[in-house]
């Protein structure tokens, strides 16, 4: 069955990493939006434009999924409601879901992107404690239900693809 994997954690979580490991294992398309913030707008959040760039890599995402094509997903997606999403997009194409969730305590987060930073400076972006804890506090973590793959939420009044498509403007 067709597989769209989605990886979920915070900065330095090792997303990425695990992600072309997963793309290698299952001949997947793997999709990183800091593969193409860099290169097409030369940083990493100028405003809003990494909603528009996730919008049309989802919509890309769901293409592939279509012509059988597994996926993986490399947002972060801090957010409950983002993965519910993007789990009933999934599931509307007859396609399996699979969130990667990677924990990671904070210690071993700040030895992570500084080792990133230290290696491979030109692949990533410089990262402000302020950045760090932010996350922290906006993380949204997993809970055993999600986990254990079901459904986090219902849908809202007027459908996740319309969720979807106000959260990420170039999705529909
Ligand atoms: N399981 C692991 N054990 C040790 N080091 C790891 C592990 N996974 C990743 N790393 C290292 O940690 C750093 C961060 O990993 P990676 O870039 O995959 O994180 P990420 O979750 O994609 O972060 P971001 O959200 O900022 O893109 C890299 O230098 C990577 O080599
Ligand atoms: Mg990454």
């Amino acid at each position: 069955m067709t597989t769209l994997f989605l990886m979920v954690g915070l900065p330095g979580a090792g997303k990425t990493t695990r992600a072309r490991q997963l793309a290698g294992e299952h001949g997947a398309l793997r999709l990183t939006p800091d593969d193409w913030m860099l290169p097409l707008f030369g940083e990493a959040e100028p405003d809003g434009k990494r909603d528009v760039l996730e919008g049309r890599m989802l919509w890309l995402a769901l293409e592939a999924v279509k012509l059988g094509t597994d996926v993986v997903v490399d947002f972060g997606c801090w957010s409950r409601d983002e993965r519910s999403a993007i789990r009933w997009l999934v599931e509307a194409e007859d396609a399996c879901f699979r969130m990667i969730y990677l924990p990671v305590d904070e210690e071993t987060q700040r030895a992570r992107i500084a080792h990133r930073w230290a290696t491979a400076a030109r692949e990533t972006f410089p990262m402000t404690e302020t950045d760090i804890l932010r996350g922290r506090a906006h993380f949204e973590e997993p809970d055993t239900a999600e986990l254990a793959g079901r459904a986090a939420a219902g849908p809202p009044s007027g459908g996740w693809r319309e969720w979807a498509a106000d959260r990420w403007p170039s999705f529909a």
